[in-house]
C-alpha cells in the first residue's frame, strides 16, 4: 500500500513514539475483538464475566470464561503487525508501546518496553492479599486455585468498574505527554482511561496516526488516518520508515 507522504514525513521525523494498541491489533493472530459484530460482547455480557461483582458471585463461571479466553491466547502467534512494531522500536531513541490487550503477544513479537494497561490473563493474582504468579497449571483448572493464604486467585486483568494498575497507567501518560508521535492500532478508542491517552499526546502538539478497518472514537482527533488492515498497514509503514 502507498503511505501517504505526510504519514512517511511524520515517522522519519519523530524522536519520541507512544504507540496503543487494541484487540483489532491481534484480530489477525485469531483472537477476536470486543465490539463489532463479531465481538465477544455480542456473545456474552460483560457483566457477567468481566466484573469484580461477576466473580464474586459466580467465581466458577468467570474462571471458566477465562480459561476459554486463556486456551485462544495460547493457540494464537504474533502476527505481521506485532512484527513491525518490535522492529519499529530499534528505530527510535524513545518508544513505548502502551497495549489495551491482554494476550501477551506484544512482547512475544519481540517488542520490549510494553505497558499493559489492562494486565495479561496468563497471569493470576490473589484477590485477598494481591500475590501475582503466572502458573500454567492454573490454566488448566477448572475452578479458581486458593492462594497460600486462604484467597482464591483470579486472572490478573482490568475488569470493568477496576482502577487501572497505577504504575501502568503513569508510564502510559506520561509517554503520551512526551511523545511527538502517536500511533493509534486497532483500538475502538472508546474505553477510558485508556481512550484519553490520544487526547493527552494531542494537547501535548504530538501528530497522531490511527490504523483500522474503519473510524474509532479518535478519527476525529487525529492527523491521518490509514484505514486497512494492520497487518498490512503496518509492515508498510515500516518499510516507509526504512526507506524502501
Ligand atoms: P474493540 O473491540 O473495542 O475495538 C477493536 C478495533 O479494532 C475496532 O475499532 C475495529 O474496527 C478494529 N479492527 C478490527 N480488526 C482490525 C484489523 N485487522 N486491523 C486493524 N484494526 C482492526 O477493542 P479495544 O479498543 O481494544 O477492556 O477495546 C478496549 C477494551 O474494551 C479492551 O481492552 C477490553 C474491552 O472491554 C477490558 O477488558 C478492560
Amino acid at each position: 500500500m502507498k503511505v501517504p507522504e505526510e504519514v512517511v514525513a511524520a515517522l522519519r521525523s519523530a524522536g519520541s513514539v507512544t504507540v496503543l494498541t487494541g484487540a483489532g491489533i491481534s484480530a489477525e493472530s485469531g483472537i477476536p475483538t470486543f465490539r463489532g459484530p463479531d465481538g465477544v460482547w455480542r456473545e456474552v455480557d460483560p457483566e457477567d464475566v468481566a466484573t469484580p461483582e461477576a466473580f464474586l458471585r459466580d467465581p466458577l463461571g468467570v474462571w471458566r470464561w477465562h480459561k476459554k479466553m486463556r486456551k485462544l491466547v495460547l493457540s494464537a502467534e504474533p502476527n505481521p503487525a506485532h512484527r513491525a512494531l518490535a522492529r519499529m522500536e530499534g528505530m527510535y531513541e524513545n518508544f513505548t508501546l502502551v497495549t489495551q490487550n491482554v494476550d501477551g503477544l506484544h512482547r512475544r513479537a519481540g517488542s520490549r518496553n510494553v505497558v499493559e494497561v489492562h494486565g495479561n490473563i496468563l497471569r493470576d493474582r490473589c484477590q485477598d492479599c494481591g500475590k501475582v504468579v503466572e502458573e500454567p497449571e492454573f490454566w488448566e483448572m477448572d475452578s479458581p486455585p486458593r492462594c497460600s493464604c486462604g484467597g482464591l486467585f483470579r486472572p490478573d486483568v482490568v475488569w470493568f468498574g477496576e482502577p487501572l494498575p497505577k504504575e501502568a497507567w503513569e508510564e502510559a501518560e506520561g509517554a503520551s505527554k512526551r511523545c511527538d508521535l502517536f500511533l493509534l492500532v486497532g483500538t475502538s478508542a472508546s474505553v477510558y482511561p485508556a481512550a484519553l491517552l490520544p487526547q493527552v499526546a494531542k494537547s501535548s502538539g504530538a501528530y497522531l496516526i490511527e490504523v483500522n478497518v474503519g473510524p474509532s472514537e479518535a478519527s476525529p482527533l487525529v492527523d491521518s488516518s490509514i484505514f486497512g488492515r494492520a497487518g498490512e498497514v503496518l509492515p508498510s509503514l515500516l518499510r516507509a520508515l526504512e526507506g524502501g
